[in-house]
């Protein structure tokens, strides 16, 4: 088994509330195991250009509470080609980094199997906002930013009480629908518009005719931007002009990418850094940590992207090719499991946002 001496961690693609806590998790728990830890700042351009710090106890003290990453994050085209992929070895045989620990998205996952198979053994921790790792149930970021968003949603909906109004709420997600689905069905909002599902926007027009005949002054539709830039301001300007409904649209954007994790974000986070680095030091790489049913598991990080794609509908010819019968049955039964949860809380949006 590989000897480790000294591992990196780092944060990549968009930043997420409760990247902090896992970097502190992830240094304490290797120092704590002997092993010396060295922050690679800036995702995989700190790689490429050896901007690294060596962290103490003390170094990842009062991060646990904020937001952001103190790492700093990039995205980092240049890791994508060859020749930087070799520059990032080079860093790690120059700096003695035999392994690290990449916290981030599913772009960051395909950074640290391209890593892995060249001889640095890479365990990645999904970090982000929108929830798209489809093996874990969670990712680090998405409770805090479902809390930020839902307060925002609870302001909109004083003042669209007041002037009974209709407030167009655009959330990010990227692709993914998370965000959306699980904030509309906990705000009260009387639709939700996600990519994975399709829309009638008829129904959604007589509902706000019909409730605000029947006495209903506010109105909030959610919609992902995986539906794209134009569509929530255009439906914005439908439902005014054929309800008679005053209706307004904001979009907010990478506002609840930050503030202060919540307890959740903080606990998962935490958790996984600390499980992240066992792993490591037992022997395993290039594996995702993922959460299923409350506990803390990992999956094979080539397997986890391409049950991404198949919940995504964009496999690509051969995708399948390197997995077994069973293994692809699981991967249809994983997608089947968060299409049938998202599916349902569209559905109760629908019937219980009157
Ligand atoms: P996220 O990790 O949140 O999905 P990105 O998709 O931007 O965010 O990916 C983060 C970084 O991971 C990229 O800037 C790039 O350096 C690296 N990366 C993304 N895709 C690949 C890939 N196919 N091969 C190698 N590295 C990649
Ligand atoms: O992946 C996190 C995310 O905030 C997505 O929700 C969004 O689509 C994207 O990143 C925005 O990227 P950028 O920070 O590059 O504008």
């Amino acid at each position: 088994m590989k000897e480790f001496k000294k591992i990196g961690v780092l944060t990549s693609g968009g930043d997420a509330p409760g990247m902090n806590a896992a970097v502190r998790a992830v240094t304490r728990a290797a120092l704590a195991h002997g092993v010396e830890v060295v922050a690679i700042n800036r995702g995989y351009s700190g790689l490429i250009a050896k901007d690294v710090k060596e962290l103490s106890v003390r170094d990842v003290s009062n991060i646990l509470n904020r937001g952001g990453t103190v790492l700093f994050s990039d995205r980092c085209p240049e890791f994508k080609t060859e020749e930087g992929m070799q520059k990032a070895i080079a860093s790690c045989r120059e700096l003695n980094i035999n392994g690290i620990i990449a916290i981030g998205g599913d772009g960051t996952f395909r950074g640290a199997t391209d890593l892995t198979v060249r001889g640095i053994p890479c365990i990645g921790i999904p970090g982000t906002i929108d929830n798209d790792i489809t093996s874990t149930e969670n990712t680090i970021g998405f409770d805090t930013a479902m809390n930020t968003t839902l307060n925002m949603i609870d302001c909109l909906r004083d003042t669209c009480e007041s002037h009974a109004r209709c407030n167009v709420v655009e959330v990010m997600g990227r692709n993914a629908g998370d965000l959306a689905a699980y904030t509309a069905l906990a705000s009260g909002a009387t639709a939700v518009v996600i990519a994975e599902l399709p829309f009638d926007e008829e129904k959604l027009i007589t509902k706000i005719r019909t409730s605000r005949a029947l006495g209903k002054r506010n109105f909030i539709v959610v919609v992902s931007e995986g539906m794209g830039t134009e569509f929530a301001p255009a439906l914005t300007e439908r439902i005014e002009k054929e309800t008679g409904v005053e209706a307004r649209f904001a979009r907010f954007a990478h506002v609840v990418r930050g503030g202060t994790p919540t307890l959740r974000d903080r606990m998962l986070a935490t958790r996984m850094g600390e499980y992240a680095v066992e792993r490591l030091l037992e022997g395993k790489s290039n594996i995702v940590i993922c959460e299923k049913g409350g506990n803390l598991t990992y999956t094979d990080i080539c397997f986890a992207l391409i049950v991404d794609r198949m919940y995504k509908n964009t496999l690509k010819e051969g995708d399948l090719d390197a997995f077994t019968a069973e293994q692809v049955e699981e991967m249809k039964a994983i997608c089947a499991k968060k299409k049938a949860l998202i599916t349902s809380l569209a559905a109760s949006v629908d019937k219980l946002g009157l």
